[in-house]
């Protein structure tokens, strides 16, 4: 028996778009397969590793847990939407600076939590970053480089960082920032 699909209507990116999905289809596969947006990663698909991650209406979401029908009407931003006519947000740029894409799979699930926390927290402490990421997991065990960079890019916008193009080395409009020098008390010690 074939099982009708269902149509519906999201914004993606900023983009909207029409989509027919499979009733059983996660908003993970109608990324991934039906959009080709593969920059959200798939991985354990049980909530548990966070490499799905994706921003609704600005709350990070885990792609895998939500059935893509349930999306209708959405505002979801992918890893593919950081970066604003081609220039990386200040996250992106934190993430590169202090190393924290290693083999990079984790990546674009970190770096959707780690916008989501700085939305709702824009000058976290060391103790927020740990929780605000807390559920997105790195194989590589770069949790060091990470928390330096969400602290690093929610440092960003006072030390007067600008977003570079993707792939340059932006050594001209970036300013290094020594998270551990900082004298910002609510930088907990490490
Ligand atoms: S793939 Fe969704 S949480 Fe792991
Ligand atoms: S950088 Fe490899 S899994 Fe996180």
């Amino acid at each position: 028996m074939t099982v009708a699909a269902v149509p519906i209507r999201l914004t993606v990116n900023g983009r909207a778009r029409e989509l027919a999905v499979a009733p059983n289809h996660t908003l993970l596969d109608a990324l991934r397969d039906d959009l080709r947006l593969t920059g959200t990663k798939e991985c354990c698909l049980v909530g548990e590793c966070g490499a799905c991650t994706v921003l609704v209406d600005g709350r990070s979401v885990d792609s895998c847990l939500v059935l893509a029908a349930e999306a209708d009407g959405w505002d979801v931003t992918t890893v593919e939407g950081l970066a604003v006519d081609g220039r990386l947000s200040d996250v992106q740029h934190a993430f590169l600076e202090t190393g924290a894409a290693q083999c990079g799979f984790c990546i674009p699930g970190q770096l959707m939590a780690a916008h989501a926390l700085l939305a709702d927290v824009p000058r976290p402490t060391r103790a927020e970053v740990e929780e605000g990421l807390a559920g997105n997991l790195c194989r590589c065990a770069a949790y060091e480089q990470i928390i330096e960079a969400v602290l690093l890019a929610a440092r960003a916008p006072e030390a007067g960082r600008h977003e570079t193009e993707p792939g340059g080395d932006g050594a001209e409009a970036r300013e290094r920032v020594d998270v551990a020098a900082l004298p910002d008390a609510r930088v907990a010690p490490q």
